[in-house]
């Protein structure tokens, strides 16, 4: 297994390349099943996470041509030779669970495994499946699979979620894009992703207004055909290096950044006296510390435009280094903290409480041994060991090349020093 020594303490300058959204990306390759026309993605992140996807789509009888380290992925549904997702190939990550309703639309029936993921909290789909059955889906739920068929196809429908759910409104639209009439969504997540999902299906031809705002309309249409659609950047990623630049320190300038997908963050930077200068039309973000010390801002996590969970442990790590106590607010999932012990074992000085950390900022974190728990988690524990001093060392970073591509070569570039290194090497 591959760990992470980082030797901390060096300020960052230089700029790093944003590459496409994993969370998109991963939506965007299931639009493949919609179609039997060729599918061709650009901007694709090579990651742990979109690899494994295209082996599940690989199963389903889709043609995949996606060469190791290349960003263009060719995506072919002309025939499926199974609508059946296998728990091995769902349970590793969440997203996979998305293929239900596609492939329902596509062969009126489908059985697939229900979801594991990130240990974040409970992470249910019942969302998903009101969502499916309001459509005319017929499920049943047996030895852990969703069993779906739809005889008489699906149906256009009015669905009104509980609460926003990215994953359950991205499922529905593109269920939604081959039922036959009108589906309106209401209460519907408003992430960025969910427009560039949209823009993607709309050029397949499909018939979608809304997106990205809580009320999405989605006229069915008979087809979808190929096209052509590039992955919009990396929110999260382009957060996680502005944060790392906060934290150490310098002068970093992302390049290709979904600068008005980050309002929220830059704005809780700029509290934080980090200098951000953000042109949209560019699409650079130039994050800028210099020697004043960080200063604490509490922060509360909430669905899109609010300040993103994905970034919440990347914030912690910061504002460990902050001068005051902050509050960090999870509102998204239940069990989401999994970084705080990770985070004072290198000296920060944070607190649990339910739903909130309390965190209270030391001048200093000094290197330790950290174990990665989770996607997001595990980088917040790089950025605290690119400002502690010493060696740090992360351990378990599978969880990071799920969804971070080339973390250590674009920090190295800027000036970090992180070295990958496997078990057998120390
Ligand atoms: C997506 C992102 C993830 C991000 C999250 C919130 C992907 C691949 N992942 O996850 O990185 O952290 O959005 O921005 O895009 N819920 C239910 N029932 C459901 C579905 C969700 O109760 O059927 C709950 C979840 O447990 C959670 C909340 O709704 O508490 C939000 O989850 P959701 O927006 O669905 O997250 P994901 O789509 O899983």
């Amino acid at each position: 297994m591959d760990r992470l020594h980082i030797k901390g303490g060096a300020q960052l300058n230089g700029r790093i390349p944003v590459s496409g959204a994993k969370n998109s990306a991963l939506k965007l390759m299931v639009a493949c099943l919609l179609t039997d026309q060729p599918i061709t993605l650009t901007n694709m992140p090579n990651l742990a996470d979109t690899r494994f996807l295209a082996q599940l789509l690989e199963t389903l009888g889709v043609e995949v041509y996606w060469p190791k380290g290349e960003s263009t992925c060719h995506l072919n549904a002309a025939e499926l030779k199974s609508t059946i997702a296998p728990y091995d190939q769902v349970r590793k990550m969440r997203a996979s669970f998305n293929v239900l309703g596609p492939l329902i639309a596509r062969s009126g029936h489908a059985t697939v495994s229900l979801p594991g993921g990130c240990a974040i909290g409970a992470r249910p789909v019942d969302l998903h499946l009101q969502a499916l059955e309001a459509m005319g889906a017929d499920l049943r739920v047996e030895q852990g699979y969703v069993k779906a068929a739809a005889i008489h196809g699906l149906k256009g429908a009015h669905i009104n979620f509980a609460m926003p759910s990215v994953g359950a409104t991205e499922h529905a639209m593109l269920t939604a894009t081959l039922a036959q009439g009108v589906t309106v969504l209401e209460n519907a997540a408003r992430e960025p992703e969910i427009e560039d999902l949209a823009n993607c299906l709309n050029s397949m031809g499909a018939r979608i207004t809304g997106a990205g705002t809580s009320k999405i309309r989605i006229e069915g249409v008979e087809t979808l055909g190929g096209t052509t659609h590039a992955v919009m950047p990396d929110r999260i990623e382009a957060g996680t290096f502005a944060m790392a630049a906060a934290a150490a320190g310098g002068d970093v300038t992302l390049e290709g950044a979904p600068v008005a997908a980050l309002g929220a963050m830059n704005a809780k930077l700029r509290e934080a006296g980090v200098t951000v200068e953000a042109d949209e039309e560019a699409g650079t973000l130039r994050i800028v510390r210099n020697g004043s010390r960080l200063k604490s801002v509490s922060v509360s996590t909430q669905p899109h435009p609010g300040f993103p969970t994905d970034l919440q442990a990347q914030f912690m790590a910061l504002m460990s280094l902050a001068d005051g106590t902050s509050i960090i607010r999870e509102t998204i999932f239940e069990n989401r903290f999994m970084h705080a012990p990770e985070l004072s074992r290198l000296g920060a000085d944070i607190t649990v409480r339910g739903q909130e950390a309390v965190v209270k900022g030391v001048p200093q974190l000094t290197a330790a041994p950290v174990m990665a728990t989770d996607l997001r988690a595990s980088v917040s524990l790089v950025i605290a060991g690119l400002a502690a001093e010493g060696e740090t060392v992360v351990n378990r970073i599978y969880h990071l090349d799920r969804g971070f591509e080339r973390l250590e070569e674009k920090l190295n570039a800027c000036g970090a020093s992180i070295e990958r290194r496997s078990e057998d090497e120390d």
